[in-house]
């Protein structure tokens, strides 16, 4: 049976980037030899990081305008601790949009003075905070473009230097002005590809600030030295991640994913709002194009609905713990017929009141 995957991540990937993957796997380029048995000093493998690297900035905008990529372990988690590391010598206001930012200053505190600049926290992250102030003298402002288990994304972003984004639900998804941002990061296992790498964007001259010393690992100025190759990197992640790219550049890049994105989540809010009997979460003018969160109104069955969901093959749409009911991540790779599957079981659902 065909399964419609909306899973929050680890994500759906293109059908023709898993076959190209797992071919990889097993004999690399009729080498003989699988990807990831081979050294990260092969010339295969180099190759590969250096696309990477390439393609990100490419896709992004943002080639030769003095950004490095990297494809560094540890989870947009480690990056929570490094940019702090690497950019925080006294103050930087972070704006506080749901679980991943709250994790993100707790962590940045370890390294100095964190000013929450604004946090929706009261109302249960369920709307991005505006009109707040950023005052001066800021070591850097830290957002998190899309809150993936509350399903709210940033629209507009705050005019602010250095600007450090989290963009591990959205990245790739839509066109911003990118080079805005001084540093952005993003886990693969959304837009990208499998976990185990974090595409890190970093603008080299915001580097070098601060008096402390860097551990090695932690010091983006020597993975930039380095070429993302400080350490053995992950390699299959990397791959994976390289393909997913590719597939996007032959797609049209970002403003074509980004127009496939807004008719997908077009179609699962009309959905929504058109009935009495779904719930959005998140404040309508703050909705994610990624990921729609909704519950079931007071009384509605939701053991029916939950096994109309599994008999039409849909996977992942249970919503957080923190919000409940349900979410429908719509990264790039799921296809418009996915979202349509969904909407005419909760049409359906409706139908049967
Ligand atoms: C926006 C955002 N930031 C950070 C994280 C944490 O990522 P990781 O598990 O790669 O550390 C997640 C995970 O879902 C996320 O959605």
């Amino acid at each position: 049976m065909k399964k419609h995957n909306f899973s929050a991540g680890p994500s759906i990937l293109p059908q023709s980037v898993l076959h190209k993957a797992a071919e990889g796997v097993v004999d690399y380029n009729q080498s003989g030899l699988s990807l990831i048995e081979i050294s990260h000093r092969s010339a295969a493998f180099v190759d590969i990081m250096a696309s990477a690297r390439n393609l990100s900035l490419e896709l992004l905008g943002l080639q030769d305008k003095g950004y490095q990529a990297l494809f560094l372990q540890g989870g947009a988690s480690m990056q929570f601790i490094m940019a702090a590391y690497n950019l925080l010598e006294n103050k930087a206001g972070y704006l506080n949009t749901g679980t991943w930012s709250n994790n993100a200053i707790k962590e940045a505190k370890n390294f100095g003075t964190i000013l929450e600049l604004a946090s929706s926290k009261e109302a249960n992250f369920n709307h991005i905070p505006k009109n707040y102030a950023i005052p001066e003298g800021l070591d850097y402002v830290h957002v998190t473009s899309n809150n993936t288990i509350y399903g709210t994304q940033l629209h507009d972003f705050p005019t602010a230097s250095p600007l450090v984004c989290d963009m591990s639900s959205d990245i790739f998804s839509r066109a911003l002005d990118f080079s805005k941002f001084d540093l952005i990061y993003a886990g693969a296992q959304k837009n990208m590809g499998p976990a185990g790498t974090t595409l890190v964007i970093v603008k080299e001259e915001v580097l070098g600030k601060v008096s402390r010393n860097i551990p090695s690992m932690m010091n983006y100025k020597v993975h930039i030295d380095k070429e993302s190759m400080f350490n053995t990197p992950p390699v299959f992640a990397v791959y994976v991640s390289l393909l997913t790219m590719q597939w996007l550049i032959d797609l049209g890049g970002i403003q074509a994913i980004e127009k496939e994105n807004q008719r997908k989540a077009q179609l699962i809010y009309d959905t929504i709002d058109q009935s009495e009997l779904y719930i959005g979460f998140a404040a309508k003018e703050d909705r994610s194009a990624m990921n729609a969160t909704f519950t079931l109104a007071a009384g509605a069955d939701a053991e029916t609905f939950g096994q109309m969901v599994k008999d039409a093959g849909i996977n992942g749409l249970n919503g957080h713990r923190v919000v409940g009911g349900y979410r429908a991540s719509m990264y790039n790779a799921l296809p418009y017929e996915s979202v349509l599957v969904l909407a005419e079981v909760m049409n359906e659902f409706n139908r049967k009141g």
